[in-house]
């Protein structure tokens, strides 16, 4: 792990602010000060700051980019994983928050904390998450009045709740929804007569996919991100 990322998830300082204290020579590695933000620590590192020695919380919580192709899962012997993204001695206990499909791209959540990954998926958490939408052909003022409203997805009795829709171009746009229903979006676009060609989660709740992240890339979540989930 970064040594920024470690100290913002030790301590109450936000990511700048350790980064500023590493600059400052605050903070010592293996009793050396380290004044290089992307250091990498490892299990084995002392790490001080101002001389007091610091822990991380015992519980786990990455974002990754998830890369087409790869399932929501933690394990499977046939399809790479999630799980399979990270390195061996990261994956124990991790379990994924907010599962998506195989050739969906984007923001997936993974924690040790069962508690915490509750309140992202409890269907009364409401939590939101934003997709962009990528469509087959332009999209039509009643469909997007219909998906603000609430559609009838098939084999189901109730409507969905109120979407957010952020027209991106004709073809493009940001799908903000607070249920987690199967396939909803594709299903959803479905029942306004659109076909999904790409679909990539940006946002749960307040925690944005990292612009710095590659897909198939991860890092921890800082400690602003893991309470902003409540
Ligand atoms: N909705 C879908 O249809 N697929 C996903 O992967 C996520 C939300």
């Amino acid at each position: 792990m970064r040594l920024d990322f470690f100290i913002a998830n030790a301590t109450d300082l936000s990511r700048k602010d350790a980064k500023r204290a590493i600059g400052k020579g605050r903070v010592e590695r293996n009793g050396h000060p380290c004044r290089q933000a992307s250091a990498s620590v490892e299990a084995e590192d002392t790490i001080t700051l101002d001389g007091a020695s610091l822990a991380l919380p015992g519980q786990r919580y990455l974002m990754l980019f998830k890369p087409e192709g790869v399932i929501s899962a933690t394990t499977d012997s046939n399809q790479p994983t999630a799980l399979d993204l990270l390195p061996a001695g990261l994956r124990d206990g991790l379990h994924i928050a907010g599962r998506l499909d195989k050739d969906t791209t984007g923001l997936l959540l993974l924690t040790t904390d069962g508690a915490w990954s509750h309140r992202i998926t409890a269907p009364r958490a409401a939590c939101r998450k934003t997709y962009r939408v990528g469509l087959d052909e332009p999209i039509s003022r009643d469909a997007i009045s219909q998906l603000e409203t609430g559609v009838m997805l098939k084999d189901e009795s109730a409507p969905t709740l109120p979407a957010g829709v952020q027209l991106i171009d004709d073809r493009t746009m940001e799908l903000t929804i607070q249920e987690g229903r199967y396939h909803q979006i594709k299903r959803m676009m479905a029942a306004v007569g659109h076909h999904v060609s790409a679909l990539h989660r940006l946002r749960i709740g307040d925690i944005t996919l990292d612009a710095d992240l590659a897909p198939g890339e991860y890092r921890d979540l800082t400690l602003d991100e893991i309470r902003s989930v409540s």
